[in-house]
């Protein structure tokens, strides 16, 4: 099966976004610290090409740092790997800004990344001290909207943003495996498959403390993971609540600090 996700309003969105262009200073362009690669839009990657950008790569908390610091460090823009939720992002994104906008005294940023990526965990953080005034300006539609954090720094958040084609369908396994492509569009079978299998290869150890498996066979892992949770009737169990299992302990952390960005 092909993975495709599409829907009309990230289409609007872009058309959108490119009419704005004039008003916008810097891209503030979140990617998820666990796969920056296959959280790399294409879309926003070629996105208003001339404007100075900020990365923001999230969820630090649970990505495998070294692996993701080393990433960063290939970059051609600035690149703040955060946890959204504790650390001081207001400062460091304030500190990048002024760097690479050295001569603004305010600054008007577009907010852009995948779904789920962060983008409003993101504009609470900065807006926690101050009253977050969402305008209805003219012009302004309401898949985008211009948010005033202070005098200073003003936001255009936009909705989630994927993209028409996946070339690379081993990119919409990671996103879906991080539920940032709804599952209703990605065989949860195929998503395991492949999670099973890069664990294997990349985390051998991962799988004995929580499910008590130590082997490398996907289908063992399966009756482990049923085993560990009592799903167990016999030697059957329902294939689709182990997929789900393992997924979520992915996303939840449970299964440790993460890179799956790596080749399979
Ligand atoms: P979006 O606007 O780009 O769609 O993403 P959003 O901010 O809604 O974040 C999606 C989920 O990711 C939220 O969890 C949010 O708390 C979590 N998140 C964002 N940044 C970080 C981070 O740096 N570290 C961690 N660990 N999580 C992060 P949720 O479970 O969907 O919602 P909630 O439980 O926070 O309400």
């Amino acid at each position: 099966m092909v993975i495709q996700y599409f829907p009309g309003h990230m289409a609007k969105t872009i058309r959108e976004v490119t009419e704005h262009a004039s008003q916008i200073d810097i891209i503030y362009e979140l990617r998820d610290a666990r796969a920056p690669i296959s959280s790399k839009n294409p879309i926003i990657e070629s996105m208003l090409e001339t404007k100075p950008r900020v990365q923001l790569w999230t969820k630090a908390d649970l990505a495998d740092r070294p692996l993701t610091n080393h990433l960063a460090k290939e970059e051609s823009s600035v690149v703040l790997v955060v946890d959204l939720h504790h650390d001081p992002v207001d400062r460091l994104l304030a500190q990048a800004t002024a760097a690479v906008l050295p001569t603004h005294t305010v600054v008007r940023a577009l907010v852009v990344g995948i779904p789920n990526v962060g983008k409003s965990t993101l504009i609470n953080r900065l807006s926690s001290k101050a009253k977050v005034n969402v305008e209805n300006r003219p012009g302004v539609t309401r898949h985008l909207q211009w948010i005033t954090i202070n005098p200073q720094l003003r936001l255009l958040d936009t909705p989630g943003l994927l993209w028409k084609k996946f070339d690379d369908q081993g990119a919409a396994l990671r996103l879906a495996a991080l539920g940032m492509i709804p599952r209703t569009h990605v065989p949860t079978d195929e998503i395991y498959l492949f999670l099973a299998t890069y664990f294997f290869h990349h985390y051998p150890d991962r799988f004995a403390s929580i499910y008590q498996y130590e082997g490398s066979d996907v289908m063992e892992l399966m009756t482990a993971v049923a085993k560990s949770r009592g799903l167990l009737r016999g030697t059957s169990f329902d294939e689709d609540r182990v997929y789900e299992i393992v997924i979520l302990d992915l996303q939840r952390g449970k299964l440790g600090k993460v890179m799956i960005d790596g080749p399979l």
